[in-house]
């Protein structure tokens, strides 16, 4: 069945517009010569009506710190019946789950789970080190973000299968249904089902967590308060929905693009093995560079704005924002096509920004240090297993697929 793109809400037709067009016009593998180009035009596009796209700094600064002008409470097309928690919801309602949220997330949270976070990474290294080659997106990136969700979770290890299953049902539906690339309605069909199986899932795991209480974040969601009050169970399932899709192949993709670029730049991956302390300014300036999470939530115009380079959006208008462009904008970077791990003013906003900043940064800032750490001092000298230098990077958010990396064992 054909779909007519305008019969769709702004929202959903600006993310299928970067789930589909897009990919059709920029160079996955590399594209920071594309947002560039943008920002010199203007750093505002508007592909088709109701549907615009911000590139520069300055326009993402403006509509990311602008939350009463451009509304997240959009919907969005992955499954979910209901908005994620918090991402599609606005303050003041937004602070509330916040409040919630940010405690089990902060830095000192994170200082908690360290030692089990490197002991994971550790456990997929000695699956593979005496090999002297891995599939590094299979074997290690798309796994390790898993199972630290599964300890945060207090899911058993033999799970780990299941919640991957459930992510790429609806991040990479392109491997339940091929079509999905050409066909909107065999895309929402996987997602839809799986959507469906997620709420199914976490469910279960609340219905045994309210049974038999448990020292985990199921748990912390269920007994947490705010003002005196405890969330629903619907509000519960729409914010474990989010942790699935937002906090699994964030990293995953991070990983294999970080990768990707230390594998074919000795002279960076040195830098690392030379000097450890060096790792969370590489980690810094990594995200700045590769922008793992091209776009930004769509957010609609909740009225006719005027942006600051005097552009009008009009009322209704789906606005996605660029990090990608935001982070190379020679505006804050003069150097921006320099990689540098000594860079020390790094105002990247790969995280995002304004209220909807990642929630989950100091967890991935954390995966990401220890899974670089761990690898070099064990594995320091690696590169593109021969056969395997030409890269793919598919649609979505920026990975490189089979990314295959070999040293001497
Ligand atoms: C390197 C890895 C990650 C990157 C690059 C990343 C990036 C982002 C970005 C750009 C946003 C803002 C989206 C928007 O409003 O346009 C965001 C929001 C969010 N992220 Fe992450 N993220 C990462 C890892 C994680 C992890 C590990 C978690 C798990 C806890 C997580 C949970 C969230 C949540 C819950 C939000 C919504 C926050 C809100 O609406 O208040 N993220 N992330």
């Amino acid at each position: 069945m054909d779909l007519d793109p305008m019969q769709l809400p702004p929202a959903i037709r600006a993310g299928l517009y970067s789930q589909m067009e897009l990919p059709k016009t920029v160079p996955l593998a590399c594209p920071q010569q594309h947002y560039i180009d943008q920002i010199s035009a203007g750093g505002l596009l508007c592909p088709m009506d109701g549907v615009a796209f911000t590139f520069s700094r300055e326009l993402t600064d403006f509509v990311l710190r602008s939350h009463e002008l451009f509304s997240s409470a959009s919907d969005m097309p992955l499954g979910n019946v209901r908005p994620l928690i918090p991402l599609n919801i606005d303050p003041p309602q937004h602070s509330k789950y916040r409040k919630i949220l940010d405690p089990l997330f902060a830095p000192k949270a994170m200082d908690r789970i360290e030692d089990d976070v490197r002991a994971r990474a550790n456990k997929f290294i000695d699956e593979f080190i005496d090999r002297g080659e891995v599939n590094f997106s299979e074997e290690f990136a798309e796994k390790f973000p898993s199972a630290v969700f599964l300890g945060l979770m207090g899911l058993p290890w033999d799970q780990l299968e299941t919640l991957m299953g459930l992510r790429d049902g609806i991040l990479h539906p392109e491997r339940f249904d091929p079509q999905v690339t050409v066909d909107p309605m065999a895309r929402f069909t996987v997602m839809n089902e799986t959507g469906q199986r997620i709420y199914a899932y976490f469910n279960e795991q609340l219905d045994a967590r309210e049974a038999i209480p448990t020292d985990d974040i199921l748990n912390h969601f269920i007994t947490a308060q705010v003002d005196g009050e405890r969330m629903s169970r619907n509000e519960i399932l729409d914010l474990c929905y989010l942790f699935l899709i937002a906090g699994l192949d964030t990293v995953s993709d991070s990983l294999t693009c970080m990768f990707a670029y230390l594998a074919t730049h000795p002279e960076h991956r040195a830098q690392i093995v030379d000097d450890p302390a060096i790792i969370p300014s590489a980690v810094e300036e990594l995200l700045r560079w590769e922008s793992p999470v091209p776009y930004g939530v769509p957010r609609v115009a909740t009225r006719d704005v005027v942006l600051p380079n005097g552009a009008t959006i009009t009322e209704g208008t789906a606005v996605t924002v660029s990090y990608g462009g935001a982070n190379i904008d020679p505006s804050e970077y003069a150097d921006w096509d320099t990689v540098r791990f000594d860079r020390d003013a790094n105002r990247h906003i790969a995280f995002g920004g304004g209220v909807h900043r990642c929630l989950g940064s100091h967890l991935a800032r954390r995966e990401l240090r220890i899974a670089l750490g761990e690898w070099h001092s064990r594995i320091p000298v690696y590169g593109l297993k021969a056969g395997h230098e030409q890269l793919e990077f598919p649609p979505g958010l920026r990975h490189v697929k089979d990314l295959t990396l070999a040293w001497d064992s």
